[in-house]
């Protein structure tokens, strides 16, 4: 709900457990009064102290008034080089050549429906209302509109901003921050996940010091190494206690987020567009629209918190075409022979994976062109004929016979030099002339800001999805990007290219699901190197890792659990000592983590023993019962990876609260360990549980106060787990 307080120019939102409020000052200043627990309260204001600091420059028109500066004031959306020395959030070349930029309240308006982003990924929905709040630098033709959005019952708050030259000549771009959140001194930590290729989403809690931490990426996509989303939270906070914030950027391009702990204490955290090499034309008349970021606010720990993303990302952001169904349980060859594959190898692991309940084979890469090894190939997207003669159209019938649907890999967005599309077009990738472009991967990247290669890209792929049946598609990207130059674009506009990379991107994703509504398409960047909440409004599901260790997934998923549901995690069983790490993982355990996510097999199936076989078809039946649960419930972690007391336990609980899947891995083994006991959590007191079909009725309050006995396990990594029905 949005409350507007016309005369004091107050504007409040609240949620359904929170409130969020700023006010235009008698100085037409945009001041942030508020983020926190609901309170019904007017105007907050009052928290705000005046008081002459030195160093700390006084606007003008303020006259000899020296406890007015905007280097003190909580600010809505901070300016630059005008007197306030924290993080800026939008910074302007204006046409005199200065780099200043004012902006104050001219203007807003409740409009009826969340607002729209053309060409950016943002959470939707029916209802709900939008704040706009125009900002204008009285000096220049630099307008800032500010844009709410608000979804009361997920305690979610969206925003974004729109930066206009109302000027009559170009000023230039060279920050377009989409949040920027000033809150009062508080002893607060910076929770960010980070890590590298197999080690993605680490998370990583530092107390504020004082200046400016960060997290960010330059590789043009949103990365391995740090996560756009992070979280603010009390220096006590845990999972059921204490304040914390949430803040995510729906955005796979580079991106930048700030946390300053400033001079008088108080907090500032800045998030938005990679600001490195990045700089935008504004002509007159013309709009630059930042990515959408998300906020959640949760009084009560991290546990609330991550339900409400989830919910929120579940049933406003992902279009996802297994949204409430089932999705098939999938084989996919990537583990199993790498590029060494033939129709026959392929047909052989379905014939194995059929009768196991698995539902779909995915054929990764290698298919296509002359991609026999990592070097070349990819650009052309026709079936190499050496490996499967009768193409597409002979193998998936085959396919299909065995109750199976059909998935394919492509690497859309990267070409090989050695290739039919490099060799026609070298000038569709991205490099600037007479500068040989690095290599990643062996690969140079496509300019997808160009029409021109998005337009054959969209031909090629429609090529390859109207021949035969696919139900699914991963889509790949293995490379940073460097060499940032694009040959459609002046010299003027070359900072603009990283961005329009990103938007071009969008545009063929949005393009392929509007003509083909029923595909599935997974994400992927070398697993999770572009795990964010932009991709996953065009792929409701991305691979998390190309780690697949179960022990290593332990934390991985971790990590990303605490903005991302399990719906969206691209999770596999893949083969023991795994590929990755060497590390020897029992099949059970293995399936008990890849469940936690979207579920499937990695690996030759041909090579399991009956009794392997046994087992997976035992984890397909119960993923198949869990599946909603899991895709659904509530997600609770009920211990830190690799910490006391040794094993890993997380929980997915029916909204209901009537069942629930709690999983438990152990680390690895000593002898002589101690007794323990898990505490549940999110059951409903009252009921009573029968766990894994037993005889036995378990209390619900005694399972979350008192505990659950583990069972004494032998040996490295074992594996619980524990489905409860109320009865
Ligand atoms: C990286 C992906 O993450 C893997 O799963 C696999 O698809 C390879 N690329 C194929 O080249």
């Amino acid at each position: 709900m949005i409350v507007l307080d016309k005369e004091k120019h107050v504007f409040t939102l609240h949620t359904q457990n929170t409130t969020y409020q700023m006010k235009a000052d008698e100085n037409r200043v945009l001041l942030h009064t508020y983020y926190g627990p609901r309170v019904e309260g007017g105007d907050l204001s009052y928290l705000i102290q005046y008081a002459d600091r030195g160093f700390c420059p006084n606007p003008s028109q303020v006259g000899q008034r020296r406890d007015y500066s905007l280097d003190t004031l909580p600010q809505e959306y901070s300016t630059c080089g005008v007197g306030d020395f924290r993080l800026s959030s939008a910074q302007v070349e204006q046409p005199d050549g200065s780099r200043l930029l004012d902006l104050r309240y001219e203007s807003h308006e409740i409009r009826p429906g969340k607002y729209v982003l053309e060409g950016l990924p943002a959470f939707h929905g029916q209802g709900g209302e939008t704040l706009s709040v125009l900002l204008r630098d009285p000096f220049s033709g630099v307008e800032a509109d500010l844009l709410y959005g608000v979804f009361e019952e997920y305690d979610l708050i969206t925003r974004t901003v729109q930066i206009r030259n109302r000027g009559d000549r170009p000023v230039r771009l060279t920050q377009a921050a989409s949040l920027c959140l000033d809150l009062p001194p508080a002893g607060m930590d910076f929770i960010t996940f980070d890590g590298g290729h197999v080690r993605e989403r680490w998370m990583n809690r530092t107390p504020l010091r004082p200046g400016v931490q960060s997290a960010g990426s330059t590789r043009g996509t949103s990365s391995h190494q740090h996560n756009p989303f992070v979280m603010l939270c009390e220096r006590d906070a845990g999972e059921d206690h204490g304040l914390c914030y949430g803040a995510a950027l729906l955005y796979s391009g580079g991106f930048q987020v700030e946390a300053e702990l400033s001079q008088f204490g108080d907090i500032r955290l800045v998030m938005g567009l990679q600001s490195q090499g990045f700089s935008w034309q504004l002509n007159p008349g013309e709009t630059f629209t930042a990515p959408e970021a998300a906020m959640i606010c949760s009084p009560r720990g991290f546990t609330p918190m991550t339900h409400r993303f989830h919910r929120a990302v579940r049933e406003r952001l992902l279009r996802d075409p297994y949204a409430g169904k089932r999705p098939p349980v999938l084989v996919n060859n990537w583990e199993a022979t790498y590029f060494d594959f033939d129709e026959e190898k392929l047909l052989n692991i379905a014939k194995v994976a059929a009768p196991l309940g698995i539902k779909l084979l995915v054929m990764d890469d290698g298919w296509f062109g002359e991609r026999n090894d990592d070097f070349g190939g990819l650009g052309d997207w026709t079936v190499n004929r050496r490996k499967l003669p009768g193409g597409l159209e002979e193998l998936v019938p085959q396919v299909q016979k065995l109750g199976m649907q059909f998935g394919l890999w492509v690497e859309p967005e990267m070409v090989s030099e050695n290739s039919a599309l490099y060799r026609a077009h070298p000038e569709w990738t991205l490099g600037a002339p007479g500068r040989p472009a690095a290599r990643g991967r062996s690969q140079l990247a496509l300019d997808l800001s160009r029409e021109d290669v998005r337009d054959y890209l969209f031909g090629a792929l429609k090529n390859v999805l109207d021949s035969t049946e696919i139900a699914y598609v991963k889509w790949d990207m293995n490379r940073s990007f460097t060499d940032i130059w694009s040959a459609a674009l002046p010299p003027e506009r070359q900072g603009e290219t990283p961005h329009r990379y990103i938007l071009g991107l969008y545009e063929l994703l949005e393009r392929l699901r509007r003509t083909y509504p029923g595909l599935l398409i997974e994400g992927c960047s070398g697993g999770g190197g572009r795990f964010d909440l932009g991709m996953l409004y065009y792929t409701p599901q991305i691979w998390c890792s190309d780690n697949s260790d179960a022990i290593d997934r332990l934390r991985i998923q971790y990590g990303t659990s605490f903005c991302y549901p399990s719906a969206c995690v691209g999770s596999h069983v893949s083969a023991s000592p795994n590929e990755q790490n060497g590390r020897v993982t029992p099949l059970e355990t293995r399936g008990v983590v890849a469940m936690s996510g979207t579920f499937g097999y990695e690996m030759d199936l041909c090579r399991c023993s009956e009794e392997e076989k046994a087992v997976i078809r035992r984890q397909t039946e119960d993923f198949k019962r869990y599946a909603p649960l899991i895709r659904e419930g509530d997600y609770y972690r009920l211990t830190v990876p690799f910490q006391a007391p040794g094993y890993t336990a997380w929980a997915h609980v029916a909204p209901d609260r009537q069942e629930a899947l709690v999983s438990l891995v152990t680390g690895s083994t000593w002898a002589a360990q101690p007794f323990v006991t898990l505490r549940l959590k999110g059951l409903d007191p009252a009921a009573r549980y029968r766990i894994n079909g037993g005889e036995a009725l378990w209390n619900g309050d005694a399972l979350m106060y008192a505990g659950y006995p583990v069972p004494l396990m032998q040996g490295d990594y074992q594996a619980l787990q524990l489905h409860l029905e109320a009865v």
